[in-house]
């Protein structure tokens, strides 16, 4: 299923398979890295696909778009965009559908205006995660009197960090539990950012009183630890903490006691995704949503669930 034949016997034309542009959302975290091998090797492994162009976007929406535009002008059979971020997407979805190009969003979505300009998504319902990371702390802090929150929120303006946050906070209001949102700043999915952004709240707010640090993701959590720790602090025990993925490093971080709950969210779809984009191209129209299966992790899981991690 790799090679250089255009393929398909659609707006490939040629070859014996199908040809499919993939514009990835980056390399920013373990997740991410772990999400554009499952595609690449399902690609791979797949008689029916002739071959997958993939182009990392580096976190850059123009860069995203330029990618989308060369499938387009390439007359790729179908187009698989992991969006950056949710809104801007408008013109360059047009173009694809004026081009007769079907769009398959893969992990993260758009804006709600644009839905008909693609056909399906296949990834996590953020949503629902945050609502896991918001009932583990309803329950936890339920006898804390207003207890203080710290949040690392994801790429802005993203579908992760817009739901993840939306759908936390949703469960602690519906819940009546009294919190205050101490401060909630970006750490853009990475362990650096996240790591500058707590050293940040640090300096603000210090550390006393907080009982829960959010991260919207592994690698920012991590970040976080670090910066707990060189401000002399134990992470897991001074300040609470959550994240959502579930690589190797974070559920070695819960083994070592410095997280304290973990939220799963899952980038092994690669073989699903080639599956919905052929069905996509053939015709099909699949559910406008299709989400992946995923766990939620408390520190008795963590030591038996270590081995298991794929990332
Ligand atoms: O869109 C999924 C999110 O993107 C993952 O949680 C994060 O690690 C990645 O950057």
């Amino acid at each position: 299923a790799c090679g250089e034949d255009s393929g398909g016997d659609g707006n490939g034309g040629g070859g014996d398979g199908y040809v499919i542009g993939f514009s990835q959302v980056g390399a920013e975290s373990a997740w991410r890295t772990a999400n554009s091998k499952s595609v690449q090797d399902a690609a791979a492994a797949d008689d029916r696909i002739t071959e997958l162009k993939f182009d990392d976007g580096q976190q850059d929406q123009e860069k995203q778009i330029a990618a989308v535009r060369s499938f387009i002008n390439q007359a790729v059979d179908a187009i698989v965009i992991a969006p950056v971020v949710e809104t801007g997407w408008t013109d360059v979805l047009t173009e694809a559908s004026d081009a007769g190009i079907p769009v398959v969003l893969a992990d993260r979505g758009v804006e709600a205006a644009d839905e008909d300009l693609y056909v399906t998504r296949l990834g996590s319902d953020f949503e629902a995660e945050g609502r896991s990371a918001g009932e583990w702390a309803a329950t936890t802090f339920a006898t804390t009197p207003d207890f203080k929150i710290l949040e690392l929120t994801g790429t802005t303006g993203s579908a992760p960090a817009n739901d993840r946050k939306a759908g936390f906070f949703a469960v602690l209001d519906e819940k009546g539990v009294a919190y205050t949102l101490v401060d909630s700043q970006t750490g853009n999915f990475t362990a650096e950012e996240g790591k500058a952004t707590m050293e940040t709240f640090i300096t603000t707010h210090g550390l006393d009183g907080i009982q829960l640090l959010y991260a919207h993701n592994d690698e920012m959590g991590l970040g976080a630890i670090q910066a707990i720790e060189e401000s002399g602090k134990a992470p897991g025990t001074d300040i609470q903490i959550i994240i959502v993925d579930g690589s190797k490093a974070g559920f070695q971080a819960g083994v070592d006691g410095k997280v304290n709950y973990i939220v799963e969210c899952n980038p092994a779809f690669g073989e699903q995704l080639m599956d919905v984009v052929v069905d996509v191209i053939e015709g099909g129209s699949p559910e406008k949503f299709t989400p992946v299966e995923e766990g939620v992790f408390g520190p008795d899981q963590f030591e038996a669930e270590l081995p298991n991690r794929q990332f």
